[in-house]
């Protein structure tokens, strides 16, 4: 005989809160959790969150630090994420400040306009870099972090209009165009947010006993 608490757990969906409310990143992620058995809330579900200020090292820290803070006001299991582009003649800079590389509340474009500045002598072969995820899910008893990479070269000058942030400099490995010429589904497939996502995706089945 199957108890009811048992019988709920079987048959209904686990919430899950994803802590963002940017619509492109709820998208992505939506679409690649999308076989898994859970309903997901996003922070325009909820009234009155207060932003979490993104202060710490690492994007790991930051992403850790979303999820946590979200999940002590819900009290649901809550999925959170960082990422940030690593150049590899910059130190890995601007990483974790990626969005705020060229200084507090600035646009993509002035971003991109210092990062070819900062590499104008830098030559082709050199202009090696990574967008990095950090992914992070915070419940009851357990807090995890999954990673991504999606490695590519920076480019010399602006190419195509698809995408945001940093997308019109970076070619992937093993592609002429940038992501922000690619196809948004090409992008999706392999980009540091669906790879660090992809591997939550068996953290969240083991950690909320989701059946496959
Ligand atoms: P976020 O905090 O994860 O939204 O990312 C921080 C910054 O990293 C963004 O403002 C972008 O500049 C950059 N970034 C992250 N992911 C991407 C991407 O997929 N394409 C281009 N830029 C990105």
């Amino acid at each position: 005989m199957i108890t009811p608490s048992i019988h709920r757990e079987m048959i209904l969906p686990r919430i899950v809160v994803l802590a963002t409310s940017n619509p492109g990143k709820v998208r992505e992620i939506t679409a690649i959790l999308g076989d898994l058995s859970i309903r997901i809330k996003t922070l325009r579900d909820f009234s009155d969150f207060p932003h979490v200020v993104e202060d710490g090292k690492t994007l790991e820290e930051n992403a850790v630090k979303k999820a946590r803070e979200i999940y002590l006001q819900t009290g649901i299991p809550t999925l959170a994420d960082d990422s940030g582009l690593e150049v590899f003649a910059l130190a890995m800079r601007p990483g974790v400040f990626s969005a705020r590389y060229a200084g507090e509340k600035v646009s993509y474009e002035d971003n991109n306009r210092k990062l070819l500045g900062e590499l104008k002598s830098v030559s082709i072969e050199k202009r090696g870099a990574q967008f990095r995820c950090a992914a992070a899910l915070v419940g009851d008893d357990f807090e995890e972090v999954s990673a991504g990479i999606c490695r590519g070269t920076i480019t010399t000058e602006l190419r195509g209009t698809g995408g945001f942030g940093y997308d019109p400099l970076f070619v992937p490995e093993g592609f002429d165009q940038t992501f922000a010429e690619l196809p948004i589904d090409v992008k999706n497939r392999m980009s540091h947010r669906a790879r660090a996502f992809l591997r939550m995706k068996t953290i969240l089945r083991d950690r909320l006993r989701i059946p496959s």
